[in-house]
């Protein structure tokens, strides 16, 4: 081999791991800068060396060109579905089928949980990626071969193995990337997807590779073959080989021994749903078994040997009974249907947000429509489509005159939104206290609807800076509120003037300007007086701050009651400087920390702006992709879980010293 070669698979070699570690371990080793500087190394190579460019390079994913169509391909064997239960009686129901049909035989169940996606046929020849087919109709699929390369989580070599094989598993889109996606056709004013799984099915049947690559999709295997058939003798196996191969295969999975532990992992995981990055919609339970499997068969449509357990509806139809208007803290009113409540996975739904005209428009609804509502994730529900118009609707108009104040409603050219315009409406003053003091921003626990309702009314407090001129004795007067409670609401306000600059940002309720581009503002100026100061194009320096951020930023800082607002918050003792971010390098450059517990020496806020000046991130739960967990007095279940991950766990002394 030459010089040359060898340094390309070197560095190629590296990139898988890099790669590997990142897309499926979710434990990075180095920042994304310094995979792309290794990227961009490599394609360069290539570039000046066509003739090593081999498909399983890492250089290989993004590259494909739109095609004209897709290709039809045979499955190697039907991809069939699965039957489902809809409840524990049904579940149990399989069981029985299951036991009766082994007799007495001994069996256990391997337990997976359902991921609400779409399946893929992966073919692997001689340990290379080779073919990747969508579902289809179950015998035929089609050809997505260059979409799929883009999935980072797809390996395109096989790790420790060279023959063929064929993995089947699930497309998943994170509840996080298909925000980002419907955000961004929002603002282009494209239709939304509907959920996660229509969001990452629209992503894999594109022409155009580099739609998928920028979706961010992710891929669990679930099946290992050979020749059509399990490659391995148990379920177990094969998910344990898979994952050896170099796939994500989903940790959560359980091998239960009878059907109450199936019936538990059940329970806990339509418990647990929620906390998930993704969708589930059930639990998946195949018989481990593969020589058990073949005995209990198939029937026309599914396996025998496999159930799915469906979770609890999370849709629901109900009627729209009005539309009323809320006013939020920078005065944008929002349109909220009032329902006939309505059962949703056991909770009961009254009404959704309808977020702004346009988005009535697009649903076509009216008032008296029968609507289909959702809940997913721990969002508040939402209202899907009309699934019949009502006898006797009526359309919503948008009031010319605030509810709550009378003052008047505009809705500016170009925007979505329609606003008060009254800066002095109380429904924006009692918005703008709540935020001001939620969590994230000031952190005053205690301070909830029903206080601040009061505080609004009885012209206690007329804006943020208010807050700090309370006492124990004002706040004793107010309802539901005694002494132990006032001092501790108290102990908690006074605390909050340490609350470093970014989260003073984003309390102020700039329109725009909300955690991650206060953060940003913050990084750039580093000075609350450098951001007041600051013109149209010098704010434009910061990250993600473009004209119209800056307008509305300038706008704030030019109000006087708005100017008169920062002094009282300077007298108030906040700090309005910052210590900067370094952008690149830094000790702790690229690691993810997780605080628990006291420290001895600094406080919470202390030790996360330390690490962030030392270019480190601080999260706030335990996942792979947290590197330390730093622990103090009484840390609790971070602890346990860092542990469970096998995760570094160090304390302050070991933190100090590796600030540097
Ligand atoms: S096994 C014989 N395992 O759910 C077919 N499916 O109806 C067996 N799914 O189409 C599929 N997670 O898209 C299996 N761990 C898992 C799964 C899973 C999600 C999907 C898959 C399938 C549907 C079952």
């Amino acid at each position: 081999m030459s010089r040359i070669s060898e340094k390309i698979e070197h560095l190629r070699e590296k990139l898988r791991r890099h790669e590997y570690l990142y897309y499926v371990l979710d434990a990075p080793e180095i920042t994304d800068a310094e995979y792309d500087a290794m990227m961009h190394e490599l394609q360069a190579l290539e570039r000046e060396h066509p003739e090593l460019i081999t498909p399983d390079s890492p250089t290989q994913r993004v590259g494909g060109k739109p095609r004209e169509g897709f290709v039809k391909v045979p499955h190697s064997s039907p991809m069939l579905s699965l039957d489902n239960a809809l409840n524990e009686e049904e579940l149990r129901e399989f069981d029985q089928r299951v036991r009766g049909l082994l007799g007495d035989e001994k069996f256990s169940y391997a337990a997976e949980l359902k991921l609400d996606g779409l399946s893929l046929a992966v073919h692997y020849k001689k340990g290379q990626l080779a073919q990747a087919v969508t579902r289809g109709d179950g015998v035929v699929g089609e050809d997505v071969t260059e979409n799929a390369r883009t999935i980072g989580s797809i390996p395109l070599r096989l790790r420790e193995e060279h023959g063929d094989w064929e993995v089947r598993g699930e497309v998943v889109l994170t509840r996080r990337s298909f925000e980002k996606a419907n955000a961004e056709r929002a603002a282009a004013g494209l239709p939304l997807f509907a959920n996660p799984r229509n969001a990452a099915a629209g992503a894999l049947r594109v022409l155009d590779p580099s739609v998928t690559a920028s979706r961010k999709l992710d891929f669990f295997g679930y099946f290992l073959f050979q020749e059509g058939r399990p490659a391995l003798e148990t379920q177990w196996k094969a998910l344990d080989k898979l994952e050896a191969m170099g796939f994500k295969v989903n940790p959560r999975r359980k091998k239960c021994a009878d059907i109450e532990k199936l019936v538990a992992f059940c329970n806990e995981w339509a418990e647990k749903r929620e906390s998930l990055p993704y969708e589930i919609d059930g639990v998946v339970a195949k018989v481990d078994s593969v020589e058990q499997q073949n005995r209990l068969g198939w029937t026309a449509k599914a396996p025998r040997w496999a159930i799915a357990y469906k979770f609890a509806a999370r849709q629901a139809e109900t009627v729209v009974k009005d539309i009323d208007v809320q006013v939020g803290r920078t005065g944008t009113l929002t349109p909220v249907a009032r329902f006939e409540p309505v059962k949703v996975g056991g909770v009961t739904v009254q009404n959704a947000t309808l977020h702004n005209e346009d988005e009535i428009e697009r649903l076509g609804l009216k008032i008296g429509d029968t609507v289909l509502i959702e809940r997913s994730g721990d969002v508040i529900p939402k209202v899907v489509r009309v699934v019949k118009e009502g006898e006797h609707r009526h359309a919503f108009r948008m009031p010319k005159h605030c509810p709550v104040c009378g003052g008047d409603i505009v809705r500016a050219e170009g925007e979505a939104a329609s606003r008060c315009i009254n800066t002095n409406c109380p429904a924006r003053l009692r918005e703008s206290i709540l935020h001001w003091a939620a969590r994230g921003v000031m952190d005053i626990d205690g301070m909830g609807d029903a206080l601040v309702n009061q505080l609004v009314d009885q012209g206690l407090v007329r804006n943020v800076a208010d807050i700090y001129q309370l006492t124990t004795e004002l706040l004793i007067d107010l309802e539901r509120m005694g002494q132990k409670s006032a001092e501790k609401l108290i102990a908690n306000i006074d605390a909050s003037r340490k609350q470093p600059l970014p989260r003073i940002l984003n309390g102020l309720g700039i329109p725009f300007v909300g955690e991650r581009t206060a953060q940003f503002l913050a990084d750039e100026f580093g000075d609350l007086d450098k951001i007041a100061a600051a013109d149209e194009d010098e704010l434009q320096r910061a990250e993600e701050v473009g004209p119209k951020v800056a307008k509305s930023i300038r706008r704030f800082f030019h109000e006087s009651h708005n100017k008169s607002l920062i002094e009282r918050l300077r007298h108030e003792g906040f700090t309005f400087t910052y210590e900067r971010k370094k952008r690149d390098g830094g000790p702790l450059a690229g690691m993810t920390f997780v605080l628990t517990g006291t420290l001895p020496t600094l406080s919470r806020d202390e030790a996360k702006a330390k690490i962030e000046a030392a270019g480190g991130k601080v999260a706030g739960s335990v996942s792979r992709k947290t590197h330390y967990v730093v622990a103090g007095d009484e840390a609790g279940s971070k602890l346990d879980k860092a542990k469970e991950l096998g995760i570094k766990v160090i304390d302050e002394a070991a933190l100090i010293e590796m600030l540097g």
